[in-house]
């Protein structure tokens, strides 16, 4: 019988992504929204739609209930593990048997960013929650540049206290592709793993200039400015300021060159799956694999399978995107608008594929 999935986030950058990835797999798709207005993507997506607060435990048992796996993923807020631990008690309550979560590259109880920390308790937590588990760390989304595809369009130029930062950016439609493939392969397989994403090449922010000026046929600059300077920009743009700092930490972390794994070949994913018995976490408790931590600065969480190189490991359909259409560049000369929102309510089309339609680019609007 086909297995529930419940995808929190539903109306998010990343599970959007994710439930599109899942669209015509043997899984029955169940989403968390928390406004009803919003339901009507995620159903599109084919998702029974259920109407629930991670703020708020009361709200959730419905959702879980009859739910096999639980894709969570929990906003950018100081709140991230309270919601954590509401989806995992609403879990436990349900008898779901597997959660999947959505942690961020380097997440550790002494991280530079309060966002890395933040997801060390919920990552502790989930590790220990009695359900099968399996945590994915993506670094820096490649999506983020979408947030500077107002000025580029408009000044050909972007600005970011990125100074020569070196960051091997993911696209979100490769940690769905990934999110896919675990929630659809034996719930024992990736139980007890915990997987940093990554793209494929470590970029500096000149090198990202470089490539999107090649797919758009103009100069592109990237300017690097101060972390003053960004943060009176996010703060103008109404960005709260608790997000602001929590961006600032990641741009002066990313600076000093945390996070940027070295390029190596590691073990992949195939090769976790391998490794990974398939015993039941009722009897035997999940195993943690013995560090292998190339970069100390990573944090304590980060355990052999967990330096995978996605691509290396999964045989994703999106390979191209990494290269040719590395910022979704096709997109960016019809934008000439951006969310007022920006970092907080990115463009919902991402997901889908058809980032360099008109469609798409409505749909970037839809928040002002
Ligand atoms: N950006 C990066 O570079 C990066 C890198 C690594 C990891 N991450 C992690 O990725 C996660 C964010 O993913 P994303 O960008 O896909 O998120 P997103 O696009 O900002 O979407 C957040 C989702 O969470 C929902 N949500 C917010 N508060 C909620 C609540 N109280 N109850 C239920 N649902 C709630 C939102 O619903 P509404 O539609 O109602 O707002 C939305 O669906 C964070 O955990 C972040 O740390 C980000």
């Amino acid at each position: 019988m086909s297995r529930t999935v419940l995808i929190t986030g539903a109306t998010g950058t990343v599970s959007t992504a994710l439930m599109n990835a899942l669209e015509g797999a043997d899984v029955r798709l169940r989403a968390l929204v928390r406004d009803k207005s919003r339901a009507d993507g995620p159903r599109e997506q084919g998702a029974e739609v259920f109407v629930g607060d991670l703020d708020d435990p009361r709200s959730l048992p419905p959702a879980f209930e009859g739910v096999q796996d639980v894709w969570l993923l929990t906003p950018n807020s100081p709140r991230a593990p309270e919601n954590n631990m509401n989806a995992v008690w609403a879990a436990r309550q349900a008898g779901v048997e597997r959660i999947v979560r959505l942690s961020a590259v380097g997440a550790a109880h002494d991280a530079p960013n309060r966002s890395g920390r933040l997801h060390a308790l919920s990552d502790r937590e989930t590790e220990r929650c009695g359900m099968r588990w399996t945590i994915l760390r993506p670094l820096w989304f490649m999506q983020n540049l979408l947030n500077e595809a107002g000025d580029i369009a408009a000044t050909g130029s972007f600005s970011l206290n990125m100074a020569s930062a070196r960051l091997s950016m993911i696209d979100v439609r490769d940690i769905a592709a990934c999110a896919a493939r675990v929630l659809l392969d034996d719930p024992d397989r990736h139980h007890g793993r915990t997987y940093t994403l990554t793209g494929p090449r470590s970029l500096t922010f000149d090198e990202v200039a470089g490539q999107l000026g090649l797919a758009l046929g103009r100069p592109v600059t990237y300017l690097p400015v101060s972390d003053d300077a960004k943060r009176r920009a996010l703060l103008g743009y109404g960005v709260p300021r608790w997000i602001v700092d929590m961006v600032e930490e990641y741009a002066q972390a990313y600076v000093s060159g945390w996070g940027t794994s070295p390029p190596t070949r590691s073990p992949t994913f195939s090769a976790a799956r391998r490794a990974t018995s398939p015993t039941s976490p009722a009897t035997t408790p999940p195993r943690s694999p013995r560090p292998t931590v190339a970069d100390p600065r990573l944090g304590d969480g980060v355990s052999g399978p967990s330096r995978s190189r996605f691509r290396e490991g999964i045989e994703c359909s999106c390979a191209s995107v990494h290269t040719s259409a590395h910022v979704q560049s096709a997109h960016l000369p019809a934008c000439r608008h951006t969310c007022r929102n920006r970092l907080l309510r990115r463009p919902r089309h991402l997901g889908s594929g058809r980032v360099d339609a008109g469609e798409g680019c409505r749909a970037v609007h839809l928040h002002r």
